[in-house]
């Protein structure tokens, strides 16, 4: 049955992006997803903002108080990128080496854990979460990742923990039960073939938490996403949350793919074949934003590229990641000035990427990105 358009409100997945005639040429599969997808998604606006990381503009990322921000904010989705601890359990952190977010480094009682490991083909020496457990992951404290850059969030250096993935949950059931509606979550899982083989894979962990807080269904209110497309196979057939197929740089190639020994890169899975692929498996893809609006030589940006179109051919819909208001970080012809940490024109580069038709974006700062999405809603 036809779900009915709120002013100003599609639906999250599939009825944005998928005509009568897109859905028939289709798979099946494919279509019986989207169709699935139009009955869930009216919570959310689209475009949507994922608060990345929380708000990790404003608080040192991944810690309660940068959730917490982004729901205050009003942020549509919250970001959690999730690693294991030594004994199994999940904690948000978006890589395993917690030297740079953490206080670890300050523990002489860790001083011997520092260590040199090779994650997917990177060599990185520092300290591991899967080499502590959870309790003692729980005496370090969460630091800014970027102090130099982001000096305003040093002042909140040492007030949070490292969350688990289950303190989250917690979080988020009560914030739902005090605000009368859920709290929506995206949930990475982050190297997932190199934890497989050290015998702490993410999935079933996750899939397990999900089904013990009645996250795990189809309408439930978070996505999944991963690097490594087989992750999200994985997670598909454990729960029948939304899957997102993050997509790095053109030439990159999912990890998973490279200890498989399959050939194909990011370019290929933008192709429309590479898109039809993935949408046999998950409901969307994240793709960094420059396969988005590719940037020119000069770093301004281009002309977009067919991806929007292609993906929403293929009925699925687009979270690409990172806006951030930063100068550093925007393409040039958004910047102001001279001061690579002051913000730029991020109103402007934020219009430039809505308007390609993409269904969410993934954002460091929430309440830029809410107003820019609230005024494209508007005018659009
Ligand atoms: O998950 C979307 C975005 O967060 C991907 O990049 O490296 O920040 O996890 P990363
Ligand atoms: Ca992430």
């Amino acid at each position: 049955m036809a779900q009915e358009q709120q002013p100003g409100r599609r639906t999250v997945l599939g009825a944005a992006v998928l005509s009568a005639a897109g859905a028939a040429a289709l798979g099946p599969a494919t279509a019986a997803r989207a169709e699935e997808a139009r009955g869930r998604g009216r919570e959310l606006p689209v475009p949507l903002v994922v608060a990345h990381r929380g708000t990790s503009g404003y608080r040192p990322e991944h810690t309660l108080g940068s959730y917490q921000l982004a729901l205050d904010m009003g942020a549509d989705v919250i970001e959690q990128d999730l690693v294991p601890t030594k004994d199994g359990h999940l904690v948000c952190r978006h890589e395993n080496d917690i030297t740079a977010t953490t206080d670890v480094a300050d523990h002489a009682e860790f001083a011997g854990r520092k260590t040199t490991k090779t994650v997917d083909g990177v060599e990185l020496t520092g300290w591991f979460t899967e080499d502590f457990t959870l309790a003692e992951l729980r005496t370090l404290r969460a630091k800014e990742r970027i102090p130099k850059q982001r000096q305003h969030n040093t002042l909140y250096d040492g007030r949070w923990q490292v969350p688990s993935f289950e303190d989250v949950l917690k979080w988020a059931e009560r914030e739902g039960r005090r605000r009368g509606r859920p709290v929506w979550l995206h949930i990475e899982t982050k190297h997932p073939t190199y934890f497989r083989k050290l015998g702490l894979g993410l999935e079933k962990p996750l899939a397990r938490l999900l089904r013990q807080y009645g996250r795990h269904k189809a309408h439930s209110p978070n996505f999944v996403q991963s690097f490594e497309p087989s992750s999200i196979e994985k997670l598909g057939e454990l729960v029948d949350c939304p899957g997102v197929v993050l997509l790095s740089t053109a030439g990159s190639r999912p990890w998973d793919f490279v200890e498989a020994g399959d050939p194909r890169t990011v370019k290929d899975l933008i192709t429309p074949e590479g898109l039809k692929w993935i949408s046999r498996f998950a409901a969307g893809i994240g793709p960094t934003l420059d396969l988005v609006i590719p940037r020119k030589a000069d770093g301004s940006l281009g002309e977009p590229s067919t991806l929007v179109r292609d993906a929403h051919a293929a009925g699925l819909v687009l979270h690409p990641y990172t806006m951030r208001n930063e100068n550093s970080f925007l393409p040039a012809n958004f910047r102001r000035g001279t001061d690579p940490n002051a913000y730029g024109d991020a109103f402007g580069a934020f219009k430039a990427y809505l308007e390609t038709g993409i269904d969410g974006i993934f954002s460091d700062n929430p309440d830029t990105a809410l107003l820019a999405a609230a005024e494209f809603r508007e005018k659009g």
